[in-house]
Order: C-alpha cells, then sequence, then structure tokens
C-alpha cells in the first residue's frame, strides 16, 4: 500500500488560510490516525510573500505563484482560501480539472458558480467541498448533504451574517442607532471598513443561494433571490418590536411548496421572541431548519473567524483525504435540477409589521384599515400612540404626531405595496415610516 503522505496546496494565508495551517500543523498526527496517512502542506501561496505571517506559519512553505503551486505534482487537494471571483475562480478550476479535489470557504466563489464548479468536478471525477463558506465554523452543509438527505426539507430561516447579527444586538441590548453600533463593530473588527456586503445582505444572500440550492437540490441563479439590507432598521422599530414580542434580525429565508415553487429572500424580519432564532446574538450564527420528517433541526455556532473557518475547511480536507486512502472518487456528485419556479416578491403570502406616522386626526385609523382591507390585507393587532414633539420616533415632524403600528395577517405583498401607495397619499398621513416582513 502506498504510505506517502497526501500533498495539499494552501492559497491564502490570511484569516481562514492561517487557521487551516495552524490546525493542521497542530493536530498533524491525530488527522494522520483519522485519515490513515499524514497531509503533508505542499506550499502556502500569497499575495505577498514578504508580509509577515502567524508564528505558527513555516516560512519556507510560504511562496507568490499559487498557480505554479497548484500544478505541482505532488498537489493532490487545493484549499482555496483567497477569497472572491477573479483569480480565486481560475486556480480552483485549473485544479479541478487537473485531477485535484478542492476545499474553499469562499462563498461568493460558489453562490456565483458553484453549480458550473461542481459540473467541472464531476467531469473530473474530484471532490468539491465548501463547508466553510455558509456559517463559518458550523456544520451545515456536510448534514444537509448526508444525514438530512432523505428528508424533504421545507424551509430554511437563516441568520447567516455575523456582522449585521452584532449590530442588531447592540440596537436592541444598548438601545444604540445603525450608524453608532456600525462603528462599533467595525471598531471591534466584527465589521469590514467597506461593511456593503454585510450590511447591504449580500454575504447572507450569497449563503443562503448555496445551502437552499443543496437543501432543495436545485441550481439557483442569485439573480432571482430578494436582498435587503438592515440599513432601515432603526432603534424605534427595535423597540416597538420588543413591546409587540418580536426581535428584529436579518433573515435568510428559503421555502418551498408542494409545487415546488421557492421563495429565496434575505430582509430584516420580526421574529418572535419564543423563536430559537431570536435568541441568537452577537456574532454568532444559526440556521433553523423545517423537515417533513425530522420535524426541526436548528444548527448553531461561530460563523466566521481564524478557528471556526479553518476547522471547517480542514474538515472537507480530511473527508477528502479519508476518499482518497479508501479509493472513492466524487461519491457525492451534483444532483440539482435546475429552473426551479422562483416566486417574485410581489407574490410572497407573509405577514407584515407597519409603522405610520399620521397626523393626530379622528378617522385617521380608519381610513386606513379600510383601504388595507380593500386590498385584502387583514389587521391582526394595531396600537396608535401620540408622540411628544421632541420624541426621536416623530421624524422631526412638528405639530400632534400619531404613531400607528399595525400588525398584518398573512396577505400578498402586491396587495399590501398597492394599499401602502394609496395610504401614503392620505392627506393626514405624514410617512410610511416602516415595513418589514414577520415570520413565525
Ligand atoms: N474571514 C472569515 O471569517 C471567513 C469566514 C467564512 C468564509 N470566509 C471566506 O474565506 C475566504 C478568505 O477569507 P479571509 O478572511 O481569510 O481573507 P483574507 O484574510 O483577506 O486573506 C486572503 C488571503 O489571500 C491571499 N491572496 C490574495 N490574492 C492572492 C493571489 N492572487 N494568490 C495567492 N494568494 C492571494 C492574501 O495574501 P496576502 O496575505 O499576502 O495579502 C491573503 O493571505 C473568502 O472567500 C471569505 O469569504 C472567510
Amino acid at each position: 500500500m502506498n504510505s506517502a503522505p497526501i500533498g495539499v496546496a494552501i492559497l491564502g494565508c490570511g484569516v481562514v488560510g492561517s487557521g487551516l495551517v495552524r490546525l493542521l500543523t497542530e493536530s498533524g498526527s491525530e488527522v494522520a490516525r483519522r485519515v490513515g496517512l499524514p497531509l503533508a502542506i505542499r506550499g502556502i501561496a500569497v499575495a505577498h510573500p514578504e508580509r509577515p505571517r502567524p508564528e505558527w506559519v513555516d516560512p519556507s512553505l510560504i511562496c507568490g505563484d499559487a498557480a505554479a503551486l497548484v500544478a505541482r505534482d505532488d498537489v493532490l487537494i487545493v484549499a482555496e482560501c483567497i477569497g472572491g471571483t477573479g483569480q480565486a475562480r481560475q486556480y480552483v478550476e485549473a485544479a479541478l480539472r487537473a485531477g485535484k479535489h478542492v476545499a474553499t470557504a469562499n462563498k461568493e466563489l460558489m453562490a456565483k458558480h458553484g453549480h458550473d464548479l461542481c459540473q467541472i468536478a464531476d467531469d473530473n471525477g474530484v471532490a468539491l467541498r465548501y463547508e466553510g463558506s455558509v456559517a463559518g465554523g458550523i456544520p451545515l452543509i456536510g448534514p444537509v448533504r448526508t444525514s438530512l438527505a432523505a428528508d424533504r426539507i421545507e424551509r430554511i430561516l437563516g441568520i447567516l451574517n455575523g456582522t449585521t447579527n452584532y449590530i442588531l444586538t447592540r440596537m436592541t441590548r444598548d438601545g444604540m442607532g445603525f450608524e453608532e453600533a456600525l462603528e462599533l463593530a467595525q471598531e471591534l473588527g466584527f465589521a469590514e471598513m467597506d461593511p456593503t456586503d454585510d450590511v447591504d445582505g449580500f454575504d447572507a444572500a450569497y449563503k443562503l443561494n448555496i445551502v437552499a440550492s443543496i437543501g432543495f437540490g436545485r441550481s439557483l441563479r442569485l439573480g432571482e433571490m430578494h436582498r435587503e439590507g438592515i440599513r432601515a432598521v432603526t432603534a424605534v422599530d427595535i423597540a416597538v418590536a420588543e413591546r409587540l414580542g418580536y426581535v428584529i434580525k436579518l433573515l435568510a429565508i428559503a421555502k418551498r411548496d408542494e409545487e415546488e415553487r421557492l421563495e429565496l429572500r434575505v430582509h430584516p424580519t420580526l421574529v418572535p421572541k419564543d423563536h430559537p432564532l431570536a435568541s441568537v446574538s452577537d456574532e454568532f450564527n444559526a440556521v433553523f431548519i423545517n423537515l417533513r420528517h425530522a420535524k426541526e433541526v436548528m444548527f448553531y455556532g461561530p460563523g466566521a473567524g481564524l478557528g471556526p473557518t479553518g476547522s471547517a475547511v480542514a474538515g472537507d480536507i480530511v473527508d477528502i483525504a479519508r476518499d482518497v486512502v479508501s479509493g472513492a472518487r466524487a461519491r457525492i456528485r451534483c444532483t440539482c435540477q435546475p429552473h426551479p419556479e422562483v416566486r417574485p416578491i410581489e407574490e410572497i403570502r407573509t405577514r407584515y409589521y407597519l409603522r405610520l406616522l399620521t397626523r393626530d386626526r379622528t378617522g385617521v385609523l380608519g381610513g386606513i384599515a379600510l383601504i388595507l382591507g380593500e386590498y385584502d390585507v387583514g389587521i391582526a393587532t394595531v396600537s396608535q400612540e401620540l408622540l411628544a414633539e421632541d420624541d426621536p420616533a416623530s421624524h422631526g415632524y412638528t405639530g400632534p404626531c400619531s404613531q400607528i403600528v399595525i400588525v398584518t395577517h398573512p396577505a400578498r405583498e402586491r396587495n399590501l405595496r398597492r394599499a401602502l401607495r394609496e395610504i401614503d397619499r392620505l392627506p393626514a398621513v405624514h410617512a410610511i415610516a416602516s415595513t418589514f416582513r414577520v415570520e413565525e
């Protein structure tokens, strides 16, 4: 039996790459025992070889030519920890076409090009693994692909972005505004200096695309997903939601009905306080899945970081290496069916939270209720309060200002939007301050 180590190339030595190197270095003998053969890091490719690296990174392994490292004969597994869809994609494709297995934590790459890359992997009889790409250190892709593979997933609800969850947690606990909480997150290293990817929901959308694609066995297009970030969430809405028994979370939601029509959306959502996702705080991630047979399962843990994500990529490498040792090749192939019907956001039915600012006059609430009724939007709860002139909730409107908060019964989004356009034109209505969806 061949007892030569299995060669691993690591591309990138930032947060994820250095975490992976640390784990494979520190746990080398344990990993070798579990795999049946040792793994040998053949090289670590980086953009700036001269940059200092953590003390556990062997400087002799650092190199500047990722393409040459991937092409080495003694490399069988490539760990892509660069990020983005430029060179990372080229290296991944080159590795797969050269018959090498790939592990990656790159959600943007998998969300945008995952289907094509899985096809290339299948054509070449190699594995492409991406556990670290969704929810960092939380085992999710593996369980969905294997343990839950025979069941039918009906709904996936995810808190998939640690940065926004941290910001919303600070806003909820400390009454901070969005900007203040974002600044704090940046100071503490939970948010990038350019926070667009996180706060505008792109990152969560990439991750939902990946996990929903596996969960529903469908090749999904990012463009068909509805996406809203958390910039419109105010401290006032968080406080009002609190009083109503909800917390506001950036939820990634994927559903399928009996006719295989899907809903895919990322947006701020009111979640009842007694829902398991409501207590997922700070930078933590969680995914709650409804299944036909297993009913409800939830995955919870750290969604990012050096140790957690390094561990997820290392786990994929170990699993690939086990297949190599046992002689199995590309055991789990892509079985996604193409072209599901994804409902446009106007077609969904859900409950809504509405906060309106109006003049303090009699009959205003009645007028609003009448219009909602005309569009088949039923009111579940309603409250009205007169705001003090200096109340931040009044958004600077002068004169007696009323705040009307409505939670609706499930309604068609198209109807709600039409009703709100009419309500907005009522002379007594200052503004529709907020509209958020509610998920039970
Ligand atoms: N950070 C997390 O917690 C986390 C969690 C889940 C998933 N991810 C994903 O993991 C991937 C890596 O993220 P990260 O946070 O580790 O990024 P990072 O800290 O910015 O590290 C990127 C690494 O890639 C190297 N690099 C850039 N271009 C390269 C090239 N052309 N050839 C070789 N190396 C190159 C950089 O080299 P230099 O160091 O020399 O500049 C750096 O070491 C991304 O896809 C990200 O979305 C990250």
